[in-house]
């Protein structure tokens, strides 16, 4: 469990801070991204668990954080009818990409892993190692947070997420 109060979480808000705060990326909050998981607690996650080991690696972990936090910066319903899951996956991120170009100047890295994040869906290959992390992060979120989803579906129990205390 992350402590909120730890240094590494207090750096970690800082360098998201501007993004966190924007209208643009708190309407997250109101879009479900996987079972009991709003989508601006997923972005949070895979954030932050990026800032971690890139930070720990000696890479980029500024851009791994920031781009962390808008890689799934879109606002439909991807668990709609009107969209297959292939279609989502191959669209997404550039949707992403373009809202938060809106939102904020990108690095060529933080573009990098925002447009390629969904690696090993199809021919995409990222060109930093940052993305990569990211990519991984965001599907170890992904699974760690529908596994939480069918278990309080079996449980009926809600236990809180660790991270992203601020988040709703
Ligand atoms: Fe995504
Ligand atoms: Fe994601």
């Amino acid at each position: 469990m992350v402590d909120a109060n730890n240094n590494l979480y207090r750096e970690f808000l800082d360098v998201i801070e501007d993004l966190f705060d924007a209208p643009e990326f708190q309407r997250l909050s109101e879009c479900r991204h996987h079972y009991g998981v709003s989508r601006m607690q997923h972005c949070i996650n895979v954030a932050y668990y990026s800032f971690v080991v890139c930070r720990r690696l000696g890479l980029d972990y500024r851009a791994a954080a920031r781009a962390g936090l808008l890689h799934d910066l879109f606002y439909y319903d991807w668990n709609s009818e009107t969209m297959s899951f292939k279609q989502h996956a191959y669209s997404h991120s550039k949707e992403a990409l373009k809202n938060a170009e809106k939102l904020t100047e990108l690095t060529e890295l933080e573009r990098d892993i925002i447009k390629n994040h969904m690696w090993l869906c199809g021919a995409i290959w990222p060109r930093y190692r940052e993305t990569y992390i990211v990519s991984v992060a965001d599907k170890i979120c992904a699974l760690w947070e529908a596994c939480r989803g069918v278990r309080i579906k079996a449980t009926g129990m809600a236990r809180k997420i660790p991270i992203g205390s601020r988040a709703a």
